[in-house]
């Protein structure tokens, strides 16, 4: 039987404009959500989101019903530790990423439909339903159990608060729940010298109850669910696989903690829902928030509950058993949701031949990268060396070498001298094609099958196999042009050469339309270049191959496409990232004196102790812990950051004469620069003492 034919129909993207399409399928595409606890970096771009960008803007262009998804994770430890680390609560962290990730993606073109958070209420009142509903049919379990608890500080210790030695791998700093070096899923108890990631303490075991989600009895469901799915990668198939050979066991989805989303049960006080239960369930709520904004509150059903649609999610490697085992577990459970129809995860990008890394700051940030370059090129690089079935590497001599032999050199070439050549010889206008020969003809084949090489890879979420396809449409238009020679031809047969100026135009239009998926702004920008109407992601995939300019047709002068990057900008990127890398710290755990520490007097001598005076002291505005102190040291004035402000006030702290470190690398806290550290001494009840000098000791003294 034929496939049925649907009918031609209007419809209004997010942006805002309307397009003359084909309905096709619904597809519903999430990324990950990022957690808001600080910017992103290109790992987490070349990972969950770029790919998926692609995916979506092909989508749009072939007429499909696409709804794009994404958001900040703002719940978990990963939020509440670096709250603790800066000194400030986890709003004040959430707020700030929150705004600045969503920057950088709109800077970036990923074109979200909808980017929410998982503080809105929307958010809770899903999780919550969800939880409920499963609680309900008894499929959770409540169990006792013994967990960390850190007695310092009054808390349990739930996942990443511990740390400690992997018991699979011996890595060190393996954590609560995951050790990131071997991949293994820990039960917390299992670490060897767990330490609190609170205090540097030792935890003791206590007793406390979690309800618990029985992965186990979804074992044979999930299994079926991975057979349906031949066509995932290989990399999470052959990790569910990996997960379901262990066995499944049962995982608590609740935490003893103050921040996040209250577990909806009598009885429950003081726990939260587990980050990873309720993260996943954004996907949903952001759809319910986005279906509100289009006007259409119930929409959202249309995907979420309807069989016709094709849920992708986009993830990291490390992200792949809570998508493709525990969310449709989730899902399978609560009953009336379709399940992942794939969960393309990519490998790790990597950076100079390193791990990236956040606490290093060995990382290219997203929003940096962006107030020195275009988007485009980053994008490309990033697609052309995707993490797909291993992990990749970035380097930024790499990134010079494809944006100038390939963007510029390719791509951008042919464009230019197409337009130049029109520019000089034909006064800008589309000359007819009348008469073509052989080589003509094979081109136009060629324009014509173009569209299916790059949906054949994009199908199959092969990002970098598509961009080489498209790349490969600008390489035999190269060849093309150098093969007809059109400066000769121009001075003997100028007709001929009109002919083959024609086909550079319609080449260049199928370039703007395949190219909208890859770099969004340089396809708009030889779109207008090429002064067509409308927009290149307004176009229809399915004619992007068809020669649509008509002869006389004017162009706009000519610009080029895309910029060399001299190789002093290329070195200036390498010093900055090596300037700016922090040397490997002690995890911010609090040592304990022993020999194991002992440093010898050349080391000590090294620190620079002075004795400086206080001469104002203030409230850093919205941070609970810190104060900012002017100080007198000799003949200079300091300002110092301090985590003082919960013990001392002003007053306790003007006029005194204290010991400073005066020769520490300054650092910015909360935007503001700390030129040294104060020597305060805290006991075990968290008492705490500045260390003072009695006497008029001159300012600036060294302490020895
Ligand atoms: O790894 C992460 O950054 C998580 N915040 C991803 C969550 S994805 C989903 F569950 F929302
Ligand atoms: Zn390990």
């Amino acid at each position: 039987m034929q496939p049925r034919r649907r009918k031609l129909g209007r419809f209004k993207l997010s942006q805002g404009k309307i397009y003359n399409l084909e309905k096709n399928k619904k597809i519903l595409v999430t990324s990950a959500l990022p957690y808001a606890n600080g910017p992103l970096h290109i790992g987490h771009i070349a990972g969950a989101y770029l790919p998926a960008d692609i995916y979506v803007r092909y989508n749009r262009l072939k007429g499909n019903d696409v709804v794009y998804i994404c958001g900040s994770d703002e719940h978990g430890v990963a939020i509440t530790i670096r709250a603790e680390q800066d000194g400030v609560k986890p709003t004040d962290i959430i707020d700030r990423f929150h705004e600045l990730n969503k920057k950088s993606f709109v800077r970036f073109g990923i074109s979200f439909d909808n980017y929410s958070r998982t503080s809105r209420p929307v958010h809770h009142e899903t999780a919550k339903e969800f939880f409920k509903d499963i609680y309900d049919k008894n499929i959770l379990k409540k169990k006792k159990e013994k967990q960390f608890y850190d007695e310092n500080a009054s808390m349990f210790l739930p996942d990443r608060y511990v740390e400690g030695t992997c018991p699979v791998c011996k890595n060190q700093g393996a954590r609560g729940d995951q050790c990131e070096k071997c991949g293994s899923d820990l039960d917390q108890t299992e670490l060897i010298n767990p330490i609190s990631k609170l205090t540097g303490e030792t935890p003791v075991l206590k007793e406390t109850s979690h309800w618990y989600f029985p992965l186990g009895d979804f074992q044979g469901k999930l299994k079926d669910y991975l057979d349906r799915h031949p066509e995932w990668k290989e990399n999470v198939r052959n990790y569910c696989y990996g997960w379901l050979k262990q066995g499944l066991r049962d995982r608590a989805v609740t935490r003893d903690l103050s921040w996040g989303i209250p577990v909806p049960l009598d009885g429950a006080d003081g726990k939260v829902i587990y980050v990873w239960f309720e993260a996943v369930l954004g996907y949903i709520s952001a759809t319910k928030e986005w279906a509100k904004q289009v006007g259409q509150p119930d929409r959202w059903k249309d995907y979420w509950q309807n069989p016709e649609c094709k849920l992708v999610n986009f993830i990291g490697k490390d992200n792949i058993v809570f998508h493709a085992v525990m969310f449709p577990a989730i899902l399978m459970a609560k009953g009336d949701y379709i399940l992942p129809e794939n969960v393309p995860a990519n490998e790790f990008l990597n950076l100079e031949g390193q791990k990236i890394s956040t606490s290093r700051n060995f990382a290219i940030w997203l929003d940096d990268y962006l107030d020195r370059f275009p988007p485009d090129p980053l994008r490309y690089m990033l697609a052309a060396n995707a993490p797909e079935n291993k992990d990749s590497d970035f380097s930024w001599k790499d990134f010079q070498t494809r944006n100038n032999s390939e963007l510029v050199g390719i791509l951008g070439n042919f464009v230019n001298r197409s337009m130049t050549f029109l520019a000089k010889n034909f006064d800008n206008t589309v000359p007819p094609a009348t008469d073509l020969d052989e080589m003509d003809r094979e081109l136009l084949k060629r324009i014509a099958t173009a569209p299916q090489s790059v949906s054949d890879a994009l199908e199959k979420f092969e990002v970098r196999r598509a961009l080489k396809a498209f790349m490969d449409v600008a390489r035999d238009a190269n060849k093309y042009f150098n093969d007809k020679e059109p400066w000769h031809m121009v001075k003997t047969d100028k007709v001929k050469c009109g002919v083959t100026m024609n086909m550079c135009i319609q080449i260049s239009r199928t370039l703007a339309i395949l190219m909208v998926p890859f770099m969004p702004y340089s396809a708009e920008k030889l779109w207008k270049l090429l002064n067509l109407n409308g927009d290149a992601a307004g176009q229809n995939w399915a004619t992007a191959g068809e020669p649509k300019v008509a002869a006389g047709h004017k162009l706009n002068p000519p610009e080029i496409l895309f910029t060399k990057i001299e190789d002093g900008v290329i070195e200036a990127e390498m010093a900055r990232l090596n300037d700016s890398q922090k040397k490997p710290e002690s995890d911010g755990k609090k040592e304990k004196t022993g020999k194991s520490n002992l440093i010898s007097f050349d080391e000590f001598k090294n620190v620079d102790l002075r004795i400086a005076k206080v001469l104002s002291a203030e409230k850093v505005e919205k941070a609970d812990k810190l104060l900012r102190l002017e100080v007198e040291v000799g003949e200079e004035k300091r300002q110092i950051i301090a985590g003082l402000a919960q013990k001392f006030s002003a007053e306790d702290l003007v006029g005194k004469r204290v010991v400073i470190v005066a020769n520490l690398k300054p650092a910015k806290i909360r935007g503001l620069e700390s030129q040294g550290m104060l020597l305060a001494a805290e006991d075990a009840n968290g008492e705490m003492s500045l260390v003072t000098v009695e006497n008029e000791i001159a300012t600036g003294a060294k302490v020895k």
